[in-house]
């Protein structure tokens, strides 16, 4: 049975379908390409696996594509231009739509490439990870990366549709998997006591592909994204607890180079990382944060940062982070699991005691 949600954002709203054997449904698409002109963006990886399937779908239009490097380390200004060079080389005009099919690295790019292309063409997410399925996909955050920071190069610009095919998660190594689990266990913790008490019940069946576990996880991760997307489309607010562990993590990720940490990996340690210090200021309970790092524990993922980085690695790194005010380092942190806040109200002492706990913080590391 297929689900429909929908992101609230006035002319922009657009729906969120989820389900399995999706992605050969031309029903859904169609709706939503306005033009005779196709687009597909996918990976080295994805694209022998789930290309003719989609393609399928399409047979009404006129289907191009462009097959980039698969990696994050892929995730720049050079690999941007292949898609631009494909859309010129194949004449694409301004009704074409462009169809990212694949994870949070192909999203990200396709959704930056239709918002810059002819100065902005349509677009419908397909995404392939179960991370992209419950976070990148939704919400038209679109980027690539530079050197020196994640996702620093990039535009709000909102998909027409996305199509969250569960039977695709059957693919994914386990590893990959394991990282979608941090991004679904972020919103039982930032806005969701009640799914983050049913995750602690169900963390094993996610993390063993029960397509049924992971249906309610897509669905439930979804409705709070959207929730909080519907409110503040641009993060001028609220939007930012969505970021729950991410400055940390995009410290470890910037710092380990990209594509050695997965994403939802440095996200997870990220967040023990952001619950010791919620703990440290008197927020939640120890027993809190030792719950939490079970739970990562046994999604399979880590919940140290890397052993080598000092202190001054994760200050010099988070000092680029977007929420930085003024020149001062905001975080998203716990008020009680389930409620979040983005504050710069800590000290840096209580900062370093949480850089300095690394080790002791620990269940296995990368
Ligand atoms: P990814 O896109 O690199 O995909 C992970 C790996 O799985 C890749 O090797 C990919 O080719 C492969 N893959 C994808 N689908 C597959 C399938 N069905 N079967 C087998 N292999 C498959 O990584 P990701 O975790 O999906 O996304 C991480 C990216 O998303 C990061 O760049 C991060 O910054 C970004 N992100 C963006 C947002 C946002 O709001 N836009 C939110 C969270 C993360
Ligand atoms: N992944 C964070 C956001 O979409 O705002």
């Amino acid at each position: 049975m297929m689900k429909t949600l929908t992101v609230d954002l006035a002319d922009r709203s657009y729906p969120i379908f989820i389900g399995e054997s999706l992605i050969s449904n031309s029903d859904l698409y169609s709706p939503y390409i306005k033009g005779k002109q196709v687009m597909i963006v996918t990976n080295t990886t994805v694209a022998p696996l789930y290309l003719e399937q989609v393609k399928s779908a399409l047979s009404d239009y006129d289907v191009d594509e462009v097959i980039l490097p698969d990696g994050e380390q892929y995730k720049n200004l050079d690999t941007l231009n292949l898609i631009f060079d494909a859309l010129l080389e194949k004449r694409h005009n301004r009704t074409t739509t462009l169809i990212a099919l694949g994870g949070g690295v192909v999203g990200d790019m396709t959704g930056f490439a239709a918002s810059c292309y002819q100065r902005g063409v349509d677009f419908i997410q397909v995404p392939t990870t179960l991370l992209s399925q419950v976070d990148s996909s939704v919400g038209g955050k679109t980027a690539v990366n530079h050197p020196m920071g994640k996702n620093m190069i990039g535009a709000f610009y909102q998909p027409k549709c996305v199509i969250a095919d569960i039977s695709v998660l059957a693919t994914l190594p386990q590893r990959e998997l394991s990282a979608g689990i941090a991004e679904v266990v972020k919103y039982g913790l930032i806005c969701n006591n009640e799914f983050y008490l049913w995750l602690d019940e169900n963390v094993e069946a996610l993390a063993s592909y029960d397509t049924v576990a992971l249906s309610r996880a897509v669905e439930l991760s979804c409705l709070d994204k959207a929730a909080v997307v519907a409110q503040d489309e641009k993060e001028g607010g609220i939007r930012a607890i969505l970021n729950l562990g991410h400055t940390f993590g995009h410290a470890i990720e910037t710092n380990q180079g990209y594509g050695v940490w997965l994403h939802g990996e440095a996200v997870a340690a990220g967040m023990v990382m952001a619950a010791d210090l919620s703990w440290r200021l008197g927020n939640i309970s120890q027993q809190d944060v030792q719950r939490l790092q079970g739970m990562l524990k046994r999604a399979q993922l880590p919940c140290v940062p890397p052993k080598e980085m000092s202190n001054q690695d994760f200050i010099d790194l988070m000092q680029v982070d977007k929420k930085v005010l003024d020149g001062k380092l905001r975080l998203v942190l716990l008020t009680a699991i389930g409620e979040a806040v983005v504050t710069s109200d800590f000290s840096a002492d209580t900062l370093h005691q949480t850089l300095d706990a690394g080790e002791q913080l620990g269940c296995s590391s990368q």
